[in-house]
């Protein structure tokens, strides 16, 4: 005998609905859980002090200077979030993003504040040189001839300085997010050379050049001087498996988690990495753009905020996302408790 499945059996027999008229009964048999330890809430921080400035394009967000940053992880510390993801501005920006891999550095300092204010939050460091270079670049600019182009190889050096730079000053984990060939091996390298063995690196794996970062670009300071990101990040129509390649070499280079950026537009992404992947843990970044479009619509009441915040990350949870950076973090663990 064969069992039934659902789908041999018809209606009248089958009625879906059942399933959907109590709400404790819809309960039951939920598939997605959001739950506030699979969130990463991204934080800008910047030298200076009693700064609290509001991201114009980004309402609700800020950047924060380290002692206002204080009181913004004490409060975070017992939301029981997945972590916190940090990026930094720092005080004078070169050619080289020197400040990237300073101790002195806003994000070290950073990092060393909340492991002494929040220590049970989980610390991230975004790693990559396009806050800090004077050109908004993700790496060292070299000129080619008719182009200007980043160096590629030149640059994963520095990334490796960076990342150990940020996990002496006691970073738990750290994302290099500038899509250089070779970015997480430099940094395995650098960070076991350091005897940084046990720090793992979720890498930024499939990152798309994508319009949804402009909003980002204002927050943190970064918005490249001329030309853009398409020679380093991914094409959005570029084939699909082109994205299970990237996570394939940084798997193999080391990377211990995986991330696909922005959530969105790559729900599709999403799925192909997880079913491939299974047994990595796979981020997702809902994007700045992301946010800050709903909460355009939300402030002309167009949009019921809390509702289409939910679906969204609902949508990047199902899809196969187990960790979700999002700027809306901190709210969500508020729209949770019951
Ligand atoms: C740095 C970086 C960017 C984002 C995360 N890390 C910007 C970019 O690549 O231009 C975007 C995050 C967001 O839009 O929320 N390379």
């Amino acid at each position: 005998m064969t069992v039934p499945s659902g789908a041999a059996v018809g209606f009248p027999i089958t009625r879906l609905r059942r399933l959907r008229y109590l709400p404790a009964m819809r309960g039951l048999v939920r598939a997605v859980h959001l739950q506030p330890q699979s969130l990463v809430y991204p934080l800008f921080v910047r030298h200076g002090r009693g700064i609290k400035q509001e991201i114009a394009s980004m309402p609700g967000q800020f950047q924060w200077s380290l002692d206002r940053l204080e009181e913004e992880l004490a409060g975070l510390a017992g939301l029981g979030l997945g972590g916190v993801m940090l990026f930094g501005i720092p005080a004078t920006k070169d050619a080289t993003g020197s400040e990237a891999y300073d101790e002195e550095g806003i994000v070290a300092q950073a990092v060393r504040l909340a492991r002494r204010v929040a220590p049970e939050l989980l610390v991230i460091t975004d790693v990559c040189c396009c806050e800090y270079t004077d050109h908004g670049h993700c790496g060292i600019l070299a000129e080619r001839g008719d182009r200007c182009d980043v160096d590629n190889d030149a640059t994963l050096e520095l990334l490796a300085r960076q990342a150990v730079c940020h996990a002496r000053a006691g970073a738990h984990m750290v994302a290099p997010s500038g899509m250089m060939d070779g970015m997480v091996a430099a940094i395995r390298r650098g960070l076991d050379a350091a005897g940084l063995s046990d720090v793992p690196i979720m890498s930024y794996a499939a990152k798309y050049a994508s319009a949804f970062y402009g909003p980002f670009r204002e927050a943190a300071e970064s918005a490249p001087q001329r030309g853009d990101r398409r020679g380093y990040q991914m094409d959005p129509a570029a084939p699909a498996g082109q994205a299970l390649r990237e996570v394939e070499l940084d798997l193999a280079e080391g990377a211990d988690l995986v991330m696909v950026k922005p959530a969105l537009a790559y729900l599709d992404i999403i799925r192909l990495v997880a079913e491939r992947f299974p047994g990595v843990p796979l981020a997702a970044y809902n994007v700045s753009g992301e946010y800050s479009m709903v909460k355009g619509a939300a402030a002309r009441g167009w949009l019921d905020e809390r509702s289409v915040v939910l679906e969204m990350l609902t949508g990047i949870v199902r899809a196969g996302a187990q960790i979700v950076l999002t700027y809306w973090a901190k709210q969500v663990v508020h729209w949770l408790q019951p």
